[in-house]
């Protein structure tokens, strides 16, 4: 690969017409011979505890083989829980105890040969409970300073962070702006829903059937629950009907699956309703983030501080982080940041696509552009003279960074120069028009894959790994990087994915799959042709067809280095949008978007500018539509399903152009791609809100912008 080409191969998805024509097989459609049908029960309160639980008529249904509850669940043993071995969403083992922390908590299973007949056990068990009030909504939160969180650096030990004194700095600035912001909970709602299927072979061998984003940390987690060696465990996990952070690790009702098949010693199926999904699969946690600036007339910052609060259930204590972007996007000798955490009765939040970025980016880069709005200063001028060269915390340089370019080059695709800044002064056919920008980023990350190569015969290779693909073109990027670096035509490569008895592929989250990957694929790819001493692949392939055999192999790993002692990875971006606005009924439309990017290599420009567009389109929902909310008083869900909780259609998402500028960040690693999973959701929502401020002079700082808040 070239040094300085930036986009590589554009190929279509290799596994697209696999998916539209129903032959790719997601978890809950494998065959699996004498499979059963788990549902969950699940609590009908907030807070409390069961008290009494009657399922002698669940029990007596027909075909209903059992029905586990925390009376009788077989032992689990807890597992490492560090996220280096192992994970799982929730601290609290499934059915642990008798102790209600959330609503639509589970609270049993059933067993039953159809999954019609293990859905009329569930809801023939009868469960008694004594119920207390629950704590839920901000109003009742007590907030208390955050653990360590994810994207955090070691020096961010007690959710607190300040450099120069924030207090004195802010009090002498000639230009202070300050808002308060509020993001709502949202839900993951992937397309297929979370499901599993587990057969033993015998006590002590079992192979499930899960979507995993992480199939060797799955492995493990299953492993150490169960008293098993992690080679007893086999994931299986070819496909996954998208992911956004829910399917990374085990939930509750897996795990309950899982006991039940080993307990009745048959394979057990479990889909979860999309009911069940709003309380039993993760979301986003609201937050509530306060950000000050002070500034010089010139527009210099000289102060920020940026506190933030999220919630979390009793079970698990994630942290929303929307502080941790703060310090990468811009200098100021006086800094700021602050995390607090409340725990309440609700259910479990998790990382959800860009977590803490992207509430964080649409609570900063909406303060941002009201300081360039009491400035009176272009808002792309203000971000370009305020970014900084080092991250602020560690001091460490930036790799490879285009920030200024994806601002220019934006500007310049969107037609900026043509806006007048007097809010209200655009219109059109009757509709106030808004132009708005955000900047957007996400950090650089990668940790370790392997790898196996086998070049067969037929001038064919196979690139065999535990990664996976959640939707995002993964399948592609492994068999675009081995076409490129082992000089075999793309439509010649075959990529296994999704199992574990292929070698440790890693975790797609945090961005890092095609970073993580990449370099281990064209790692086996040059360790195949330097193992049999061949210049190029057609010289190896004329000595394997001498030679016999079936197929030359070779396996490499790569792992990050020491160069994250040298530089801080971090990708950019810009989002410019267009709104139009009927104040009448307070609609807004979004009808124009142009998102720059900074990320690296791309090495699939078709999938990455794919990637980006779903992660515009999310932020728009986020934006303008998604709220999964909770009964103030009962603490259960009020939005329970797809039919309340509304995000955009086709309708509601313009044509998304895509650019990708600067160069590939080879101190990253020997691919130089950053990876773009995340980083288009991020200052999405705060460039419609930007846009809409500048449509109609309204500042509205809570998340979604419903047209009642407009009116
Ligand atoms: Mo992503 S939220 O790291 O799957």
């Amino acid at each position: 690969m070239k040094k300085n080409d930036v986009t590589g191969m554009a190929a279509s998805r290799f596994e697209g017409r696999l998916k539209v024509t129903g032959t790719a097989t997601y978890s809950a459609e494998f065959k699996i011979a004498g499979a059963l049908y788990a549902v969950v029960v699940t609590s009908r309160i907030a807070k409390g505890r069961v008290t009494a639980i009657d399922s002698t008529e669940a029990e007596r249904l027909p075909g209903v083989a059992a029905v586990l509850t925390h009376r009788n669940m077989p032992k689990l043993y807890k597992p490492t829980n560090d996220f280096q071995t192992s994970k799982i969403y929730e601290e609290r083992l499934p059915l642990a105890d008798d102790v209600i922390h959330y609503g639509g908590q589970i609270v049993g299973l059933v067993v039953a040969d159809t999954f019609e007949r293990a859905r009329a056990g569930a809801m023939a068990v009868k469960v008694e409970y004594s119920e207390e009030k629950p704590s839920v909504g901000p109003k009742n939160a007590v907030y208390k300073l955050a653990p360590p969180s994810f994207g955090e650096g070691p020096e961010f030990k007690t959710g607190q962070f300040e450099k120069g004194t924030f207090a004195e700095a802010a009090k002498t600035a000639p230009v202070t702006v300050e808002g308060t912001y509020r993001t709502a909970t949202e839900l993951h709602a992937p397309m297929e829903p979370h499901s599993i299927i587990a057969e033993w072979h015998d006590a002590e061998s079992v192979t499930i059937h899960e979507h995993s984003q992480w199939l060797p940390g799955s492995q493990r987690a299953y492993a150490e629950m169960f008293g098993l060696a992690a080679e007893r465990v086999r994931i299986v996990s070819p496909y996954i009907g998208g992911g956004f952070g829910s399917k990374a690790l085990p939930w509750p009702h897996a795990i309950l699956c899982v006991a039940a098949a080993r307990k009745l010693n048959r394979p057990v199926k479990l889909m979860l309703s999309r009911r069940q999904m709003t309380a039993n699969a993760g979301h986003r946690s609201e937050t509530e983030q306060t950000i000050r600036l002070a500034a010089g007339n010139d527009g210099m910052l000289v102060a920020i501080s940026h506190e933030g609060k999220c919630v979390t259930s009793p079970v698990e204590p994630y942290t929303e982080n929307g502080t941790g972007v703060t310090p990468t996007m811009y200098a100021a000798p006086n800094l700021l940041t602050k995390l607090e955490l409340a725990v309440q009765n609700i259910s479990t939040p998790t990382f959800m696509r860009a977590p803490g970025e992207t509430p964080g980016m649409f609570a900063l880069e909406c303060a941002m552009d009201e300081l360039a709005a009491r400035l009176k200063m272009d808002p792309v001028k203000l971000r370009i003279q305020n970014q900084t060269k080092k991250h602020q915390k560690s001091g460490l340089p930036f790799s490879a960074k285009a920030f200024t370019e994806c601002l220019e080059v934006g500007a310049e695709k969107f037609g900026w120069a043509k806006r007048t800044p007097t809010p209200r002064s655009m219109t059109r056919d009757g509709l106030l028009v808004g132009w708005g920008v955000a900047a957007s980023t996400f950090p650089g990350q990668r940790l370790g894959a392997t790898v196996k190569i086998r070049l067969l015969p037929d001038g064919s290779c196979q690139v065999l790994t535990s990664a996976n693909d959640m939707g995002t073109g993964a399948y592609t990027m492994a068999a675009i990087t081995a076409s490129q670096a082992l000089g075999v035509p793309l439509d010649r490569v075959h990529v296994e994915f999704g199992d574990t008895r292929l070698p440790d592929g890693g975790l797609a989250g945090g961005s890092m799959m095609t970073a993580t990957l990449a370099p281990a694929v064209m790692a086996a790819c040059h360790t195949l042709l330097e193992q049999v001493k061949a210049e190029n692949v057609a010289a190896a392939l004329e000595m394997l067809r001498q030679s016999g055999r079936a197929a030359f192999e070779a396996t490499a790993s790569s792992a990050p280095g020491d160069e994250g002692g040298k530089w801080h990875f971090q990708s950019w971006g810009a989002q410019f949008c267009e709104v139009t606005v009927d104040e009448e009924i307070g609609r807004v439309r979004v009808t124009r978007w142009v998102s720059t990017m900074n990320i690296g290599r791309v090495l699939n420009p078709k999938l990455a500018a794919s990637q980006v567009r779903g992660g515009v389109a999310m932020g728009l929902g986020a934006a303008l539509m998604e709220e999964a909310l909770l009964d103030p008083n009962s603490g259960m869900p009020v939005v329970y399903d797809l039919a309340g909780y509304h995000f955009p259609t086709n309708a509601d998402v313009p044509h998304i152009d895509v650019f990708f500028v600067g160069e590939p960040d080879l101190n990253f690693n020997p691919i130089g791609a950053r990876g773009v999973g995340e980083i288009g959701i991020t200052g999405v929502a705060a460039a419609v809100a930007n846009a809409v401020f500048h449509a109609t002079g309204k500042r509205l700082r809570d998340l979604p912008l419903t047209p009642d808040k407009l009116i």
